[in-house]
């Protein structure tokens, strides 16, 4: 039977990358062999007992209805009081708003920007998902090459060169997954320079892992930074990977008030309010202080310089990530094929990494450094070993 009624474009979308390679760990796994998987972006710590406690909390007291669709009275203000606190951004309630993950606010704006046609400038490497969610709503991703030796970072004149009349958004992310790459304040600045020339492009800040960002490296939002194009920001974030809450489905953005109705009114037509206990559990880690966020932040910095420095004695190509919890390593002195190389290491040392193609930058593989140290610690091992063969 042949299903025409899925749409044309979407018939031929292919598996993504990143769980082809889950998906045989997994096999793996089922068979018995010690898989270490380090290809999954996840915290691995557990969600902290007081935001656990609130949302018991919750459930007693019974709040386990159906909630203003953008988030309580009681979140939003949480989150302005976030946005203020750690971003120097002044938004009141009516700017924000609530959503079951980061990924469903970027989603939500996409949904309610896109038309045919526009486009959506998305430096790369880049999290598979814009490229993805743009085409979904059939937009075109206009993807501008950001190589290492410019630090993973999109240089003003590339943005300047990439805009035309049909650009509709700017996709920040930083730091950046897959490369960790962090924008300074200067950078920042100017990029705002190119986009005061251009009044028609909006950015959308994908902010997720602005807590993991480790020094001299300091995180300024973007929106922060100039008043006028402050105005055309969607700051997004959440707790997944600052709170190691993942499961717990929170984000949240902030931006100007009459998008904001918008995308609250997009949300009521799918999922309506993020789960009622979970925002009371994230009531609690936005007042919180950040302490364990530090905590986190700290731990995973010790963690990745330790991998880093246990492979420094071979030939793959490795920088020191700047934010998040990925190593993205250039792996193309073994094997210009990142899928095969992805693929034989995981066959032969059971070690799961995702193969840079993945992300737009084919000749490297990424690895999350969000295991613990035992689990780094013989990872690195295999991969030494592995590399043994190929030399
Ligand atoms: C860059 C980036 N944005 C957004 C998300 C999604 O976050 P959430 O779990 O809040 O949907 C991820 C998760 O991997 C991510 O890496």
């Amino acid at each position: 039977m042949s299903l025409n009624i899925i749409r044309p474009d979407l018939r031929s979308l292919p598996m993504s990358k990143t769980l082809a390679v889950s998906a045989l760990a997994n096999q793996l796994k089922s068979e018995g062999k010690e898989v270490l998987n380090l290809a999954v972006g996840e915290p691995d710590f557990d969600t902290p007992d007081f935001i656990g406690q609130a949302a018991i909390e919750a459930i007693k007291n019974g709040e386990t209805k159906y909630t203003l669709v953008g988030g309580t009275l009681e979140l939003k203000k949480a989150i302005c009081h976030k946005f203020k606190r750690d971003n120097n951004l002044s938004f009141t309630t009516d700017q924000v708003m609530a959503s079951t993950g980061c990924k469903q606010v970027l989603y939500n704006v996409l949904m309610a920007t896109l038309e045919p046609g526009d486009e959506v400038i998305v430096p790369g490497p880049y999290w598979p998902s814009y490229p993805a969610m743009i085409k979904l709503f059939q937009g075109k991703p206009i993807i501008v090459d950001c190589p290492r030796e410019q630090s993973f970072l999109l240089k003003p004149h590339q943005l300047d060169a990439a805009i035309t009349e049909k650009t509709k958004w700017l996709m920040l992310n930083y730091p950046g997954n897959p490369t960790g790459a962090v924008y300074s304040k200067a950078d920042l600045l100017n990029i705002i320079a190119v986009l005061k020339n251009h009044p028609h492009v909006w950015v959308l800040s994908d902010e997720i892992y602005e807590h993991l960002t480790y020094a001299p490296n300091v995180f300024y939002s973007i929106g922060s930074l100039d008043a006028e194009v402050g105005e055309r920001i969607v700051t997004a974030n959440g707790l997944s990977k600052s709170h190691s809450m993942t499961g717990w489905r929170l984000g949240f953005c902030g931006g100007h008030p009459q998008l904001i109705r918008v995308l609250t009114n997009v949300q009521s037509q799918s999922t309506t309010n993020p789960c009622s206990i979970t925002q009371a559990a994230a009531i609690a880690a936005l007042n919180g202080d950040n302490d364990i966020v530090f905590k986190f932040r700290d731990a995973f910095h010790a963690r990745i310089k330790h991998f880093v420095e246990m492979l420094s004695d071979t030939k793959l190509k490795i920088d020191m990530p700047h934010g998040a919890f990925y190593v993205f390593i250039d792996v193309s002195a073994y094997n210009k094929d990142d899928v095969a190389f992805a693929e034989s290491l995981l066959k032969s040392e059971y070690v799961a990494v995702v193969p840079g193609a993945a992300f737009g930058d084919p000749g490297h593989v990424r690895l999350s450094c969000a295991a613990s140290e035992d689990e780094l610690e013989e990872a690195a091992k295999r991969i030494k070993k592995f590399l043994a063969t190929l030399d």
